[in-house]
């Protein structure tokens, strides 16, 4: 048994963190899957998320064994398509990025004879009632059937299609789950309506929200990286960190998307949700346990902390046309599914600050940007300098580029690695600025899931730890629906950056505000 430490502690045991890991994941295998069916109802079928992102991660985790034995898949959407063209329609979206190629072809065929069509309309329930009836067809044989529902369509008939589905075609013996996609609202108004909306049909319980930044391999290792290691806790503070970068960019720009992003823009595109849960997930207390409860109350007091946003900590920007030799990128006003003259921001810088005892005057500064110099996603912690420095002088850089940074790379090219000084072999004692290096393509020589890989695969477990909960949105719509509401009244003219760029230059000015130069 562990004994006691001097100061009274018991000693933390190994493995704690690792049983609790352990219990959490036993908790969401209730479901009996010898015993039991899975249903899975991809509504908007025909849509470019499904090809793109459903098809191929359910595909994968088929390959790889974790869907439970019975299971099929149908499409539903209001076009028309046969089973056998449907299946065509999949197929082409299917790549074999799990095992060789040839193992993958056996399971092509098999997989997408498990899939099926039934098309329909989002707001009839006759409709609905014909799927249910043929989803009954596969599953009778089962004392249980299970059926989740991804809304996979736009948010204007969110509501109409969890009512149908509800009335007309939820389980009538086993659970019924729905994946809803953002953007859930764009204001704190739209969202409570929705919401509202919502909840006549589906109980929380019911409703998963997609981020599919919780998803990713490096966030989900955040609380891994934070709470399993005794070296990061101790100093992630405003004792120890000087600012936190959280910096998404990417280098192309909103080409076919246009309509859809003029109505948002990137605030409410990736800065509201994507890295405002990271903030949440970086700064958050230590959760009771592992349990998704526990870890959604710790992020939901991160962000019921922030201070209020000013116009004067945010920067926004839109990218123009660059031309040039063998350049000729267009501009966000050239794509003809934007409106002329539109001022929506494809850039947009923003420092926040968390108002509590942990993060009091540490600047959170958050950017992201399309149609930049490059696509990476990164947290960049920096820390403060050492105070009364040794080796000052021997540095060969200023103070400020001599402190400590940890960067956590979400994508691409995963890594996580800790900036720190070196003396440079030999003799004589000069220092250098080095790395100690986590790439995961050196240490694990192995497939990284895709975000909806591991989210899909937690919804069939009823596992809601990386999923958005209510009051969790109504924070995160709390603190930017007056800025923007403030932006769009005032009509803030966003500062133009050439496609390609680093952006506007307004945004090194609102990170020198704070002294942070962005990595
Ligand atoms: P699509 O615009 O491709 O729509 C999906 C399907 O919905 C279409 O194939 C169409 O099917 C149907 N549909 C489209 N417009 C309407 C309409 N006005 N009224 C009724 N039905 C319509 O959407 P995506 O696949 O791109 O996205 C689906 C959801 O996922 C959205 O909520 C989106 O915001 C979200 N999302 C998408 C991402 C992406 O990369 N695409 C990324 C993150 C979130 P049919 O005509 O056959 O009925
Ligand atoms: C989506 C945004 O949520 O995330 C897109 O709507 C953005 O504008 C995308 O391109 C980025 O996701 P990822 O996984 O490619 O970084």
């Amino acid at each position: 048994p562990a004994s006691n430490t001097s100061n009274g502690t018991p000693p933390v045991e190994e493995g704690v963190v690792a049983d609790q890991l352990d219990a959490a994941a036993a908790e969401t295998h209730k479901t009996d899957w010898t015993k039991e069916t899975l249903s899975i109802v991809v509504v908007g079928a025909s849509g470019d998320l499904a090809r793109k992102k459903i098809y191929p991660a359910l595909f994968a985790l088929y390959v790889e064994d974790m869907l439970p034995e019975n299971f099929t898949i149908y499409g539903y959407a209001r076009s028309k398509m046969s089973d056998e063209e449907f299946r065509d329609y999949i197929g082409g979206s299917l790549t074999c990025r799990v095992t060789d190629e040839e193992s993958c072809g056996d399971k092509y065929d098999t997989f997408l004879e498990r899939c099926y069509y039934q098309p329909g309309q989002y707001s009839d329930q006759s409709d609905f009632k014909a799927l249910s009836d043929r989803m009954t067809e596969t599953e009778k044989d089962m004392k249980k059937a299970n059926r989740i529902f991804y809304l996979s369509i736009p948010p204007s008939i969110f509501t109409a299609v969890a009512g149908c589905a509800s009335k007309a075609a939820s389980s009538p013996t086993g659970w019924t789950r729905v994946i809803v996609e953002k953007p859930f609202g764009k204001d704190s108004e739209s969202f409570a309506q929705l919401e509202r909306e919502l909840s006549n049909f589906l109980s929380e319980e019911q409703m998963y929200r997609i981020d599919h930044y919780l998803g990713k391999e490096l966030i989900e290792n955040l609380t891994v990286l934070r709470f399993a290691n005794l070296v990061f806790e101790p100093l992630w503070s405003r004792n120890f960190i000087r600012n936190v970068q959280i910096i998404f960019s990417e280098d192309f720009g909103t080409e076919g998307r246009g309509g859809y992003f003029d109505q948002y823009g990137i605030i409410r595109d990736v800065i509201q949700n994507h890295l405002l849960q990271i903030v949440s997930l970086f700064a958050m207390e230590a959760p009771v346990s592992l349990d998704a409860e526990h870890i959604r109350n710790e992020k939901v007091k991160v962000l019921q902390s922030m201070k209020q946003l000013s116009l004067d900590d945010v920067v926004v920007g839109q990218y123009r046309a660059r031309q040039g030799k063998g350049v000729n990128h267009p501009g966000y006003l050239d794509d003809d599914t934007v409106p002329a003259g539109s001022l929506c921001p494809t850039f947009a810088a923003v420092a926040l600050f968390i108002n509590n005892a942990r993060w009091d005057g540490v600047p959170f500064l958050l950017k992201a940007g399309k149609a930049l110099e490059s696509r990476r996603t990164e947290i960049r912690v920096q820390f403060r300098h050492v105070p009364g420095n040794l080796f000052r002088d021997r540095l060969g850089l200023d103070l400020d580029r001599a402190t400590n940074e940890l960067v956590m790379r979400i994508q691409p090219d995963e890594a996580i690695y800790l900036k720190i000084n070196n003396k440079i072999p030999g003799l004589g004692m000069k220092l250098d600025v080095t790395k100690l290096d986590l790439t995961y393509k050196q240490r694990y020589n192995q497939h990284l899931p895709d975000a909806y890989e591991r989210l899909i695969l937690d919804v069939v477990n009823g596992d809601k730890r990386l999923f958005i909960r209510n009051d969790e949105l109504d924070a995160a719509w709390a603190l930017f629906t007056p800025i923007l509401k403030e932006i769009e009244d005032k009509k803030v003219q966003p500062e133009l950056y050439p496609y390609g760029s680093r952006g506007p230059v307004g945004s090194h000015y609102l990170a020198s505000k704070y002294g942070v130069r962005w990595g």
